[in-house]
């Protein structure tokens, strides 16, 4: 794989970050529909600076996704453009909630599998998406802790799925034209008729 800048790590966010989830504390944010052009973007590193916002967006992110209900988020889907995803797929359906502050993909396996995956940002839209088969990635935890975890099956998908994120990458983006033209226009209908 090739070599990605490795961010500082966030000495400060260990200081003031908390793990504890209050529902009642934790004011409402909304998932941004593709297309939209923070979608598109490629999310900048979570800075020492930015520990302020990171607090008060991880639980939020959480309640969002919780809510929608998905397995993960990316802050871009929540129109913050940093690199800061979380991951929960509620193994035995028992929360596990994972934070990953500037994830990077350290190595990949050259054996491929096929999911089917969704997104928060395009709903109700599914597509089976060939991706390598496992994953190593290295992250900061919501404590500024250097962390590395490996993913297979699920995990190694929907790892690599919020990580496209940050680098402004969709789902729909590993697919054919045609695949991708034809669930854009299908997303763009239902979300003019549930305006209406
Ligand atoms: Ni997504």
């Amino acid at each position: 794989m090739a070599g990605v800048d490795r961010p500082r790590p966030c000495r400060h966010i260990s200081e003031t970050m908390s793990t504890t989830i209050s529902p009642a504390a934790i004011k409402p944010i909304s998932i941004v529909i593709a297309p939209n052009q923070v979608l598109k973007a490629r999310a900048r590193p979570v800075q020492d600076k930015d520990a302020d916002v990171v607090r008060d967006l991880i639980p939020r992110m959480f309640a969002a996704m919780y809510a929608a209900p998905g397995i993960g988020l990316a802050a871009p889907q929540v129109a913050e453009s940093l690199r800061l995803i979380i991951i929960d797929l509620k193994p035995n359906d028992k929360f596990e909630p994972l934070t990953l502050i500037n994830p990077e993909i350290v190595a990949a396996t050259e054996e491929l599998a096929t999911r089917e995956e969704g997104c928060l940002s395009l709903p109700n839209m599914y597509a089976d998406v060939t991706r390598p088969a496992k994953v190593k990635v290295r992250y900061l935890d919501e404590f500024g802790a250097r962390k590395e975890i490996e993913g297979e099956g699920l995990m190694s998908a929907c790892l690599q799925h919020e990580i496209d994120h940050l680098d402004g990458i969709l789902f729909v983006d590993h697919l054919s034209i045609l695949k991708r033209n034809m669930i854009m226009r299908r997303l763009a209908k239902e979300q003019r008729e549930k305006k209406r």
